[in-house]
């Protein structure tokens, strides 16, 4: 695990945008996993920059998300296919049909999760997947569990990540309480990862994530295992990290 510490979050999305524009041009055909939240935002202006300067192409890119919540069709301002668009494909020369999330509408849950991981298969798997850190050590939705999910599963949210993230509802009432995700199998079989984190909140589960034991209560932790992760992390996000010098 390679960890880059950086000022703020200004630098944290100018070196995501490095590291994803940097896949893009070794690889224009990438399959880019992608999240959404507040982390990445920034990240995806910056690409949105490079690509208006003509710096990017996203012409033969494919994306993947990591999740979305179930029951809300993609029209929903809060969806995450609405999230991405407005965020991120709408600026870019992507074509709609390599974008692809989870159907949130599709109540058949075990047909949508077999069929999002076939999707994933069929793509030749994520070449970079881009994270985000939950406050509670989630990726994707894989909150703290008694043992690592392997596939794209429907959750049960748990009630820290519901209110995180009623600030984007009218109140906690609408906010979803299910959400179809990647699993950690399919997170951890992505040739790299990046994780961007941000924010003093943040520190304290940045320390368990980097550094602590890696166990399924932190899902996060999981990443210590994988071959080629980045973790981009502003400094007051690593304030709670005491790493050995030799
Ligand atoms: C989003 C996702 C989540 C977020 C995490 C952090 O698609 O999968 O795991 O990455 O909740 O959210 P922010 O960036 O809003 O702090």
């Amino acid at each position: 695990m390679r960890i880059i510490k950086v000022k703020d979050y200004a630098e944290m999305s100018r070196k995501t945008a490095n590291l994803i524009s940097a896949q893009l041009v070794m690889k224009p055909d990438s399959v880019l996993g992608l999240a959404t939240g507040s982390t990445p935002v920034g990240a995806y202006r910056e690409l949105i920059e490079r690509y208006e300067s003509g710096d990017l192409d996203f012409g033969h890119v494919t994306t993947v998300n990591l999740d979305e919540y179930k029951g809300l069709p993609r029209e929903n301002e809060q969806s995450y296919y609405r999230f991405m668009h407005e965020n991120l494909f709408d600026h870019i020369n992507i074509s709609p049909d390599r974008v692809h999330l989870p159907d949130g509408m599709n109540p058949d849950t075990a047909a949508e999760c077999e069929a999002y991981e076939k999707l994933i298969r069929s793509l030749g798997g994520i070449d970079l997947q881009l994270l985000g850190l939950g406050h509670d050590g989630h990726i994707g939705f894989n909150e703290p569990a008694a043992e690592f999910p392997r596939e794209t599963h429907c959750v049960d949210l748990q009630e820290r990540t519901i209110e995180a993230n009623k600030r984007f509802f009218a109140s906690a009432d609408e906010v979803p309480r299910q959400a179809y995700t990647m699993g950690i199998g399919t997170i951890m079989a992505a040739r790299k990862i990046v994780m961007a984190v941000s924010g003093a909140d943040k520190a304290e589960i940045a320390a368990k994530a980097l550094l602590g034991p890696v166990t399924p209560e932190i899902p996060a932790s999981i990443l210590q295992f994988h071959p080629d992760v980045t973790v981009i992390a502003d400094e007051a996000a690593l304030s709670e990290c005491v790493f050995q010098t030799v």
